[in-house]
């Protein structure tokens, strides 16, 4: 297998149509065996619920080429059972954890030649989703969904990597106390675009969304998950019911745990208490570690560690996770699923 012919170093988070993706369809109470497919567009009804009224929902996920040859997907199983939720609660069907897997292998391998080698800094990012599809027009859920999976190699999603970026506050919500934030559903995005382009017009990497019922805690960062590092080195990330529950989130408290001795907790992080942190960050799957430079919040620039530097604890975290990702460093059990 000859890779492709990529600058794998220059790739941003943009989409590249890859060989194959697989479809699998649910119809009359079940999935069929699913398939890998050439085509990278989907024809559907015009009445589909997924068009009208958001019956749809997506996950993020990479896989890894490792230093002996090997490609692994980090963790795809908390992928699979977080999916599961967002159908059960926008009644969709369930895939199974081992076929959304399968899946995945089934892309990752098919797409060899598009898998970033080990040492370019680029990954292959894999996008699972499900639709409602069908003829339909009333409000209720679809008879007939659609489960795909494609994915493509990416670089960093906010522009410099390991290099800081600074965010600023925002007065909308990406979703309700007792809404969808905490499940993968694409209205919580259609929701954050407004505030996202506003925030990069006035030169921020995203806003950051506050807790939606009384707007003093940090609650999400864009797509990312938010962290701190306090003064007194404990690894702190918000506690609430409308953010998405962050895989690379809970796996770094465990790894400030388990690998750097550190306490971590969840717990709220005030916007008007930012002075308790030495540093801050930004965690998710296409978001990787993304260190935070400084935040802006009703005219005050509150700077982290610094806006051109990583602090030493962000950087060794990062260089921790990165370190189990890649195979570099021994993952807990079960964190890992070898493609090859
Ligand atoms: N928050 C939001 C809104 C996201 O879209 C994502 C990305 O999936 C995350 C947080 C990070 O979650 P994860 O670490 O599971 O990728
Ligand atoms: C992810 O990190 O996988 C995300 O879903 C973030 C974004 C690209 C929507």
């Amino acid at each position: 297998m000859v890779k492709k012919d990529i600058e794998w170093s220059q790739l941003g988070f943009s989409y590249i149509k890859t060989d194959k993706r697989y479809i699998s369809h649910w119809k009359d109470g079940k999935w069929d065996e699913g398939k890998l497919v050439e085509d990278n567009t989907i024809s559907i009804s015009e009445g589909s619920t997924s068009l009208h009224y958001g019956q749809e929902c997506f996950e993020g996920l990479k896989a890894y080429a490792t230093k002996d040859g090997g490609i692994q997907l980090f963790r795809p199983d908390e992928n699979a059972k977080r999916m599961q939720r967002t159908c059960e609660k926008i009644m969709m069907p369930l895939v199974s954890v081992e076929k959304f897997i399968d899946a995945c292998m089934q892309v990752v391998k098919a797409n060899e030649a598009w898998v970033p080698p080990y040492g370019t800094g680029a990954t292959f990012y894999l996008r699972p989703f499900v639709i409602g599809v069908g003829d339909n027009i009333g409000v209720k859920p679809a008879e007939e969904y659609i489960f795909g999976v494609f994915g493509m190699p990416v670089g960093p999603y906010f522009k410099g990597g390991l290099s800081p970026v600074n965010f600023t506050t925002t007065d909308a919500d990406r979703a309700a106390p007792h809404g969808t934030g905490k499940i993968k559903v694409g209205g919580n995005y259609a929701a954050s675009l407004k505030s996202h382009s506003e925030a990069v017009d006035r030169g921020y990497a995203d806003c950051i969304y506050l807790d939606p019922l009384t707007h003093t805690k940090i609650d999400e960062v864009g797509a990312a998950n938010f962290f701190g590092i306090t003064k007194d080195n404990k690894f702190v990330t918000p506690n609430s019911s409308s953010i998405l529950p962050s895989i690379t989130k809970y796996s770094l408290l465990q790894v400030a745990k388990e690998y750097l001795g550190m306490e971590a907790v969840e717990d709220d992080v005030y916007i008007d208490d930012l002075d308790k942190f030495a540093e801050a960050g930004a965690c998710g799957t296409a978001a990787v570690i993304t260190p935070i430079g400084g935040i802006e919040h009703k005219g005050k620039f509150h700077v982290f560690y610094s806006e051109t530097e990583v602090g030493p604890v962000t950087k060794k975290l990062y260089d921790t996770l990165y370190g189990i990702q890649m195979g570099d460093i021994k993952a807990p059990e079960g964190w890992i699923y070898k493609v090859k």
